[in-house]
């Protein structure tokens, strides 16, 4: 038998998949890991714990299936973008927690570099706008911060990598210092129209570029498996930023296609072929892979709240007890009122880029109660991909895909999908494939192995679920949007 292993590296947990020789998943492991909040606005992650759940999580996968390591053709890694680890050359031990895309500490560096009049020239270079999302004022404010680093860091003796990076270099025992270019492209240190990591933008930022890996396509040769990890030596054949990876898995390989998949957060992106888009509305453009070095491109927005809105029901109001019972609760609200939910816990994402901006109710009357706070917060995922559909749709300018597919854990939810539909006016697709982010990244590596068809072959493998069909009148449609983008600004306002 042959398999390929996936490992999907979330920003909340790890998993391995193995997939077998007709791309099925066959075995999951999954191990949660610690959130770090060292103070307000800050999120890190202990690599060390992230490495040891890696390689727990493949090592449960294979025992649990009876699978070998010689019967694995290969691994793809998908993984959370931006994250930021800086390790020691000659030990493999990192130098400080990774900061985690989600941490907002370096929003005075981007604000600085902003004023300076530098934010054209890196969004042209980079396609990212200058937020502390992304990997590099991170990597800057840790270089600043830790006592000799950029000394050590420009003597090569530290490396930086995405969380991509940071595992090859551990499963290859320090052998491969390597990322993918949809990896690459997230961190505002690379020219996605060179392919070649900016020698300005290093220089703005006082990042040594002895310290940077190597990119690669994201079907490529990442090296080997260190033997004694997973009893034996296995190729690294795929890498993939996890939303490039769903994607993949979700086959929008023709330039218009649409996903968006709802995990913590929420991210939508664009093919655009072989053409590097420059948004006009504040949309992001990035790599939706590069293979046989030859990139495609993606028009990207990116929410960070999403799934954590329910999460927030749940865990900050304490209104349910699983995330499953918001839509249920969401169905009781009372139809005459409009309480509206901007969930900016942590800033807003696309297209408003407000990094302090924080999260307001409103339209609150003595009868809301926690049926309405549930349908706000369900809303919210629907308004803020409404906001990404208009947006890139604008810019993509050509006629674009007019369905949406989607995925991730919300997806799951009919209620939440047919508010979507109902809110796009537009047809929302939902694959009977639940792992699209893992396949991607499967598919990278199978196809790279020899196993697993081509592209063409692959999306024919595509296979809807459900079709949810808009069934909202354009009157109340854009009455709620409407409303939404009141609501939106008065908070940024606020
Ligand atoms: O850009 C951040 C994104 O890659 C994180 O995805 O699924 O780990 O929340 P996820």
């Amino acid at each position: 038998m042959t398999f390929i292993l996936a490992i999907d590296q979330g920003t909340t947990s790890t998993r391995a998949i193995l997939f077998d020789k007709d791309m099925n998943p066959v075995q999951i492991a999954q191990r949660e890991f610690t959130q770090h909040y060292p103070r307000a606005g800050w999120v890190e992650h202990d690599p060390e714990e992230i490495w040891n759940a890696t390689v727990a999580v493949c090592r449960a996968a294979l025992e649990q299936a009876g699978v070998s390591a010689a019967e694995v053709a290969g691994i793809g890694i998908t993984n959370q973008r931006e994250t930021t680890v800086i390790w020691d050359r000659a030990s493999g031990k990192p130098i400080h927690n990774a900061i985690v895309w989600q941490d907002r500490r370096t929003t005075a560096i981007c604000a600085g570099l902003r004023e300076a009049g530098h934010g054209d020239m890196i969004s042209a270079r980079t396609g990212l706008l200058l937020d502390p999302y992304f990997s590099g004022t991170k990597v800057k404010w840790l270089l600043d911060m830790i006592p000799d680093a950029r000394a050590r860091a420009t003597r090569g003796e530290l490396l930086f990598g995405t969380i991509d990076s940071f595992l090859i270099w551990r499963l290859t025992g320090g052998r491969v210092h390597a990322t993918d270019a949809t990896n690459a492209a997230r961190t505002l240190l690379y020219d996605i129209h060179r392919g070649e990591w900016s020698a300005e933008i290093c220089d703005l930022l006082g990042v040594p570029m002895a310290m940077l890996p190597e990119v690669r396509d994201s079907a490529a040769d990442f090296g080997e498996t260190e033997a004694y990890i997973l009893d034996g030596k296995l190729p690294i054949l795929g890498v993939a930023g996890d939303q490039q990876a769903a994607t993949i898995g979700q086959a929008c390989f023709a330039p218009g296609m649409m996903k968006s998949t709802y995990g913590t957060g929420c991210f939508a992106l664009l093919n655009t072929g072989g053409v590097p888009v420059a948004s006009t509305h504040r949309m992001l453009t990035t790599i939706a892979y590069q293979l046989d070095g030859k990139p495609t491109y993606a028009l990207e927005g990116s929410i960070f709240i999403a799934g954590a809105a329910v999460q927030w029901l749940r865990d900050g109001l304490g209104i349910i007890e699983t995330a499953a019972q918001s839509g249920e609760l969401a169905a009781q609200a009372d139809p005459a009122q409009a309480v509206t939910l901007v969930p900016a816990f942590t800033g807003l994402g696309a297209p408003y880029w407000a990094p302090e901006c924080r999260g307001a109710v409103f339209g609150l009357t003595r009868n809301s109660g926690p049926a309405e706070f549930a349908r706000a917060a369900l809303e919210s995922v629907a308004f803020q991909t409404r906001d990404l559909w208009e947006a890139m749709r604008a810019d993509w300018g050509q006629e674009a895909q007019v369905v949406l597919r989607v995925d991730g854990g919300m997806s799951a939810s009919d209620r939440t999908m047919q508010g979507l539909a109902d809110i796009l006016g537009a047809p929302v697709d939902r694959p009977v494939m639940q792992e699209t982010t893992a396949l991607g990244a499967a598919w990278l590596a199978g196809m790279r192995a020899g196993v697993y068809p081509g592209m063409e072959g692959f999306a024919e493998g595509w296979a809807l679920d459900r079709r949810f069909e808009p069934a909202m009148g354009e009157a109340a449609r854009a009455a709620a949007y409407g409303r939404w983008q009141r609501a939106v600004t008065a908070a940024m306002a606020f």
